[in-house]
């Protein structure tokens, strides 16, 4: 059987150095926010080109750290409008409501899957303050638009990069740089996992840093001196200390995930499936590589039964949840259709040329 992730033996490639980090971790007594977390911090900032990176303890918390920051420091209040793409996972836009926010959904291109920002501008009025877009499946959304539809209504353009580390754009600016923040996850299944959870807010924006580094640690600015309201958000460290170890290898383990999907794209050629588009396959980092099929159930199926585990990214849209109920009457036509079709293929940087002939067969018989 082919895993459609095998953890274990993406972590097992680290087995030595985990071990080594977790003796001096633990002989060192220090097992919150210590050097670990700092010197990622310092590094993650560096991968992505950005001056502050702030570690936290997952992707829904460093967007919720973002959008606290920004109640303090007087952009944005309760109640306020932010744009999201209708077709993402769940998290996006809990992030916006559980900070007491308004989403405000839009429909997404069919071909990239990210925010259509055409249909950006109609869903625009007083109270909108903010976009938060999303790099779905390791593409980045399309920056120049979103960015001038920013500076046009001056509203802050925020970035769930927590499928995307890595990705580029032709200028060489990186997720988590092509906003005023972005928010990462380090949740095992990502590009750059932990061993449990983990996230990171990015910037260059100074009084966000400083405020989002107080309010993941209750407010506080030094022992028992609270200035915020703040929260337990911390990156833990010794989850710090393996991330540190695979962020070295992130770059490796991307650019084989781009040899997979060339690859795939080479080789898939069905009447019944429809590849990503992909504006360029040097600058995408295919956490997942997102296939369409109209009897997508069947081809999971079939697949199955030829030894191939897909998944499915995302059966249900937002609108369609029972915890957003007060959405159900929206109609989002493409998110819908994306949701019916989509099949997510195995990617990972491990998969052997063997495994990927079984794939390709598989799914060549598929009709
Ligand atoms: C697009 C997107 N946003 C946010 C999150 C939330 O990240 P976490 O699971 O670390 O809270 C995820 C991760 O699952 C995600 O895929």
């Amino acid at each position: 059987m082919i895993k459609f992730l095998d953890l274990h033996k993406l972590n097992s490639r680290f087995e030595n150095d985990f071990l080594t980090v977790f003796k001096s971790f633990l002989d060192s007594s220090n097992y919150i926010l210590g050097e670990e977390v700092e010197a990622f911090e310092k590094e993650f900032a560096q991968f992505c080109g950005v001056q502050y990176c702030i570690g936290v303890s997952n992707g829904l918390d460093a967007i919720m750290l973002i959008f606290e920051a920004y109640k303090i420091l007087g952009y944005l209040r309760e109640g306020d409008e932010v744009i999201v793409p209708a077709n993402t996972y769940i998290a996006t836009i809990l992030a916006i409501s559980n900070s007491g926010l308004k989403p405000v959904l839009v429909e997404p291109l069919y071909s990239t899957f990210n925010i259509n920002p055409q249909n950006i501008e109609q869903k625009i009025n007083s109270k909108t303050r903010a976009i938060l877009g999303v790099h779905l499946y390791g593409q980045l959304y399309d920056f120049d638009s979103l960015e001038k539809i920013c500076k046009k209504y001056n509203l802050l353009l925020i970035e769930d990069a927590a499928q995307a580390h890595g990705a580029s754009r032709k200028d060489g600016r990186k997720a988590g740089n092509v906003s005023d923040a972005g928010a990462f996850s380090f949740y095992p299944t990502k590009n750059l996992g932990a061993l449990g959870d983990g996230g990171a807010v990015t910037t260059n924006n100074k009084d966000l840093a400083e405020l989002v580094v107080k309010l993941r640690n209750y407010g506080r600015t030094s022992a028992y001196i609270n200035k915020e309201k703040g929260f337990n958000c911390r990156l833990d460290e010794i989850q710090a200390a393996f991330l540190r170890i695979k962020l070295k290898e992130l770059n490796s383990d991307n650019s084989k995930r781009r040899d997979i999907a060339k690859f795939y794209f080479n080789r898939v050629k069905s009447e019944n499936i429809l590849l990503p588009f992909v504006s360029n396959i040097e600058e995408h980092v295919f956490h997942l590589f997102v296939v369409r099929c109209s009897k997508r159930n069947e081809l999971k199926k079939y697949l199955l039964s030829k030894g191939v585990e897909t998944a499915i990214h995302y059966p249900i849209p937002v609108h369609k949840q029972e915890a957003y109920a007060d959405l159900k009457d929206c109609e989002f036509p493409i998110t819908e259709q994306i949701h019916d079709e989509v099949l997510s293929l195995p990617m990972n940087p491990l998969l052997s040329d063997k495994d990927l002939e079984i794939i390709i067969k598989a799914l060549v018989e598929f009709d």
